[in-house]
């Protein structure tokens, strides 16, 4: 089956047990800054998962457009890439265990014609600590269904991936694993859940491409969950039945289902290829790689990976109106489309290329996603108009790698070793920062010229890489967190009052209430945040009474800077969980003197006032003017100091 086919018949299949079709989301999540992309089929659907009602019911299907801008990094191997289909079916309070998995194992031996002796399953082990059991029912299902097939279905005892590397498969089918591999949240394992959101155990499902591709040497002993490339995961079904609160883990009032399966991954394993560009809806860019620059794949096998997933990201990214630029998503487009037409120039292809590839992309979706068929003519004209600005940079650059490296116009405020004609990082850095030029062939430039490279490049090179990343970081994070746009006293004042609404709102409506936009002028806050349900008055009345209460207190606020897991996960702060933070993250607390617990306590990128009783300055209170619907499941609220 072609990957066109898998998705169709997977449409199918569900649509026929009762299943709404619902279409994708974009790439860009509406009303949600908390993200800056759809990394998963679930994250639309999250008011529903929590409870809320779908207009569609209770079962849903779609193949849903993901981006992973975190993975950015390890494209060019096997299996991964940026841009991926997510097919996913979701049970809100319908159907569970039982049916879930019987149902993903018929659809992938009865539809897909997998041969189920190469399917392997994991189940989640348990965790005292949270107090989430065993998940001996899901394990059972699957000890039956192994069985009716005539297959061994024996089920061994890993916990974490790394202690199955010492000790491996022990002839098992169903494995064990903690919550490293087993439980899903939008953070990851049980300690990164996020507070409010929805999580659970998972089971997940892998194809066995032979034991030839494992090489114990290197990797431990095989089992589905090492890395090897022996399995691929093309599967993961969570169930959905927790929600994690300040308090620990809750049952939330449905049980759901949550299944996401790679289609690109689905469809490597249907033509039992490990590679997965070699499937119907990457292939074709290859070969007109080949084509364009006389290469083979086989050679130059990294670098064609790359071009082929970030053109296609950029495609989709385009279609769902991303331009490229310096800021949030379309800098990672920027980046992506530099990268692929990077790695071109280094195959040799000199001409421009992306249209010719871009229309490849468009063909192979054009039948199944309207919208590319519908905008194919304005996509190219954005994805060309940045390649020909690109290839002008990469000119300018080498004209400025002239100046610096070879010393032909030696700049006084540079290190005599310039002047001397040695590359070091300080300059590869500038060539980048300055002219966009990569580091790469500034290195490459470097050889081609006999100009000699500094020991210390590297090192150097990164470290100003990192500073550069962290005043960055915190420039998206204030432009997001408080929708800052100037830094004024009275900027301030809202944004502090925005983050004691945030908390009055949750003590008042309850923890599901999750930060979903917020805006602020001179004149007043915005703010959007999950919720069903309109306010009450006497719900509004509250929160602004509290509100007001805490800045009589004088909170004091500081900040500090806290490991990002640890923030997410022990302390439970409050803040958005996305794929922009970094290692570390800033927490605002304000809290009153006589008080050993913050009443906030929350990631911010700042700036706030240092004492709330500021806010009232002029004899003014905090008072919502009002409080009215945004879109499904999201409520908005303006409030003023006056
Ligand atoms: N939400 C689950 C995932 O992304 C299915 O893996």
């Amino acid at each position: 089956m072609t990957a066109q086919e898998i998705r169709k018949a997977y449409l199918d299949f569900f649509e026929k047990k009762g299943h709404a079709v619902v279409p994708r989301a974009q790439l860009v999540p509406k009303d949600d800054p908390t993200t800056l992309f759809t990394g998963s089929g679930m994250q639309p659907l999250l008011p529903y998962l929590l409870g809320e009602k779908h207009p569609k019911g209770t079962r849903l299907v779609n193949s849903q457009t993901c981006l992973r801008a975190q993975d950015i990094d390890e494209i060019g191997d096997n299996r991964h890439t940026t841009f991926f289909e997510m097919l996913g079916n979701w049970s809100l309070g319908d159907y569970f265990k039982k049916q879930q998995i019987r149902w993903f194992f018929e659809f992938l031996v009865g539809e897909v014609g997998l041969d189920p002796n190469r399917i392997y399953v994991s189940c989640f082990i348990g965790n005292e600590k949270a107090g989430i059991p065993k998940d001996t029912e899901s394990a059972e299902i699957w000890q039956d269904l192994f069985s009716e097939q005539g297959i061994d279905n024996k089920i061994v005892e890993i916990g974490s991936a790394s202690n199955g590397n010492k000790v491996g498969m022990q002839g098992g089918r169903i494995f064990y694993y903690d919550d490293g591999e087993n439980w899903w949240s939008r953070g990851g394992g049980i300690d990164n859940t996020p507070i409010g959101d929805p999580c659970g155990p998972d089971s997940e499902v892998f194809y066995d491409f032979g034991e030839e591709l494992h090489d114990e040497t290197k990797w431990g002993k095989a089992h589905p969950a090492n890395d090897s490339g022996r399995f691929m995961e093309i599967g993961n079904q969570v169930f959905m039945q927790y929600k994690r609160t300040e308090k620990g883990f809750e049952e939330l009032p449905n049980q759901n289902v949550d299944f996401g399966g790679g289609l690109e991954r689905i469809s490597a394993v249907a033509i039992n290829s490990s590679d997965i560009f070699k499937i119907s809806i990457i292939w074709p860019i290859i070969e007109k790689l080949q084509q364009l620059s006389g290469k083979e794949y086989q050679e130059n096998t990294e670098a064609m990976r790359i071009i082929a997933d970030h053109l296609r990201a950029a495609m989709f990214l385009a279609v769902d109106g991303v331009v490229p630029s310096n800021k949030e998503q379309g800098y990672v487009m920027r980046r992506l489309m530099r990268r692929a037409i990077l790695k071109a120039f280094n195959l040799g292809i000199e001409q421009n290329f992306v249209q010719e590839i871009v229309s490849v992309i468009a063909n192979m979706y054009k039948n199944d996603f309207p919208e590319v068929l519908e905008k194919e003519e304005e996509i190219i004209v954005i994805l060309v108009k940045e390649e020909k600005a690109f290839k002008q940079t990469l000119r300018k650059g080498l004209r400025e790698f002239e100046k610096l490296a070879k010393g032909r116009e030696y700049p006084m405020s540079y290190p005599a070793t310039i002047g001397g004609g040695t590359l070091n990082g300080t300059i590869v850095f500038k060539l980048y920062d300055t002219y966009g030029f990569p580091a790469e062939l500034s290195i490459e430039q470097a050889k081609k010229d006999g100009v000699s490279l500094d020991d210390n490049w590297r090192k150097q090179f990164d470290a100003k890489m990192k500073e550069q990343r962290e005043r960055s970081r915190t420039a998206t994070k204030g432009i997001f967190k408080g929708g800052l746009g100037g830094q004024t006293l009275q900027h301030k004042k809202y944004h502090t009052a925005t983050h004691l609404m945030y908390q009055a709102l949750r003590d008042v409506l309850g923890d599901h209430v999750v930060q979903r936009g917020s805006n602020i002028t001179e004149e007043r806050l915005r703010f959007d945040f999950s919720h069903p349900d309109k306010m009450t008055e006497e719900q509004k009345q509250q929160v602004e009474k509290i509100v007001n209460e805490q800045i009589a207190k004088d909170l004091k606020i500081t900040w500090a800077e806290y490991p990002t897991s640890e923030a997410t996960g022990k302390l439970g702060v409050l803040g958005q969980f996305g794929d922009r933070y970094g290692a570390t993250v800033k927490v605002y607390k304000m809290i009153s003197d006589d008080s050993d617990k913050p009443f906030s306590f929350e990631i911010c990128g700042g700036p706030h006032v240092d004492h709330t009783l500021q806010l009232a300055e002029g004899s003014k209170k905090f008072k919502i003017i009002k409080e009215q619907s945004s879109s499904a499941g999201i409520r908005r609220i303006k409030a003023v100091l006056k």
